[in-house]
């Protein structure tokens, strides 16, 4: 089936949260630079991911997502990198455990450079200067040429984001995430009682791995044990970086966004009519909506139509951001719409953008124990709804940053200054990450027995 749509209907809608470019030669130029290079990922990768998604809407998978709430050209490296694909395929194991399902890991990676910003404008000292967007747009330091959008940046992102890829994809398939290795994974600085719990986890599976070596069932050759599917994600805002990386898939003929394999619409650019939803529409790629508190049933219903009209299972993930303490205010009756509507859907949690706070330091932070609260109540409504809860979302890095307070080894909102490296939102670090996933896996459990009660 050809469709009507392309590539740039979006120029004709409503656009919010984008620069304007000041330079429209030098805009065009890069945006044909760009269109001529090679995607990041490929449209085989994301139909797989679909169909691994299709798998979690049903219950018989967990979707895991999380990284940087912006990459920065700065932090860019491969210990970085690195340690936050250690702690997600820690948090993987974990979570495996507890749900007995496959986890579909995503990460925030490898194209995570746009933010929405509350405000379009910063002012300080009487000085009024453009919000920072994001590296791919603008930089942070507080000066008018640093603000002022630049679109040599975007190439600068997708260099980045192809070497970040590079990595990921000889980290995924060149034996480092080989689950023989699953020891090995630790790093140095998470907490001891989490450490112990993670040892004792890694002991089993490596008693069972040597089992079923024994019994002739050489693991060491089972590829599925050797390697692990990794895809990367980004929320779809710059769209004339999305726009000049849409290529045609060749064995369906549909388009693809080429940037990534999941793109997700942010709770501040999901206007019905507006000029993101109609790009992410065209894509074959699986798509991510968020869902806050101003989502309304009506919105809620067109928008699935929109970006779902066939009601394929893994195209769509609902990702939930209430607050902690209004998951119940809000989940209820989206999940109803989305009931009514029969429409399939991953309903995954991200705990982080409705419990952003300025501690009394000063600092832009998140209380874990808010997001840890947040995490229960969306297993909590779920369970009584009789509905999936497929996966969460989490800002979170692999580096001992002092960002979220509390945790086992508890941040305090003095300790808030010690190491506070995001370039936008704060993140959980190491130690909180796998506090969570425990957590998590917890929930999982008891997820699993209530479908295996439901079924009996
Ligand atoms: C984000 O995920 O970084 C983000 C900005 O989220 P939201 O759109 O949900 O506020
Ligand atoms: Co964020």
């Amino acid at each position: 089936m050809t469709r009507a749509w392309t590539k740039s209907d979006w120029r004709a809608k409503p656009r919010v949260q984008m620069p304007d470019y000041p330079d429209a030669a030098a805009l065009a130029e890069v945006e044909a630079r760009l269109a001529s290079y090679p995607p990041l990922v490929f449209a085989g990768e994301t139909r797989r991911l679909r169909d691994q998604l299709a798998a979690v809407s049903r219950g018989e998978g967990f979707l895991l997502q999380g990284g940087d709430c912006a990459e920065s050209f700065g932090e860019f490296n491969a210990v970085t990198i690195r340690d936050t694909y250690k702690v997600m395929l820690q948090m993987a194991v974990v979570l495996t455990f507890g749900a007995k399902v496959p986890v579909v890991k995503i990460g925030r990676m490898a194209g995570q450079f746009a933010k929405p910003r509350s405000a379009a404008t910063e002012t300080k000292d009487g000085i009024e200067l453009p919000s920072y967007r994001g590296d791919i747009i603008n930089e942070l330091d507080f000066t008018p040429e640093a603000r002022n959008p630049d679109p040599d940046k975007m190439l600068r992102a997708y260099t980045q984001s192809a070497a970040t890829l590079n990595l990921l994809r000889a980290f995924s398939q060149g034996g480092y995430a080989d689950i023989h290795r699953v020891h090995s994974w630790t790093l140095g600085f998470t907490d001891a009682a989490d450490q112990d719990r993670y040892k004792d986890m890694a002991n089993r599976i490596s008693d069972a791995l040597q089992f079923m070596s024994a019994a002739g069932l050489d693991s060491g050759r089972v590829h599925e044990l050797n390697t692990v599917d990794f895809y990367t994600s980004h929320e779809a805002l710059l769209l004339e970086y999305e726009e000049a990386l849409c290529r045609i898939d060749s064995t369906s003929g549909l388009p693809v966004a080429g940037s990534g394999h999941m793109i997700w619409i942010g709770d501040r650019t999901r206007q019905p009519d507006g000029a993101h939803v109609e790009f992410a529409q065209g894509v074959m790629n699986p798509i991510g909506l968020k869902c806050g508190p101003t989502t309304t049933a009506e919105d809620l219903k067109v928008l699935m139509n929109k970006l779902n009209p066939e009601n394929e299972a893994g195209r769509l993930t609902l990702i939930a951001r209430f607050g902690a303490g209004s998951v119940g205010d809000h989940l209820p009756r989206l999940i109803k719409t989305v009931q009514e509507e029969g429409a399939n859907v991953v309903w995954s949690c991200d705990p982080m953008h409705g419990n952003t706070i300025k501690s009394s330091s000063g600092y832009k932070t998140r209380p874990f124990d808010s997001v840890l609260r947040e995490v229960q109540e969306f297993f909590e409504i779920h369970r009584a709804e009789g509905t999936v809860p497929g996966g969460v979302h989490f800002e979170m890095t692999g580096q001992d940053v002092t960002e979220c307070t509390g945790g086992v080894r508890a941040v305090t909102d003095e300790d808030l200054s010690d190491r506070y490296h995001t370039a936008c939102d704060p993140r959980l670090n190491a130690s909180q990450s796998l506090e969570l996933a425990f957590l998590v896996a917890e929930e999982l459990a008891a997820r699993g027995q209530s479908s295996t009660r439901a079924a009996s």
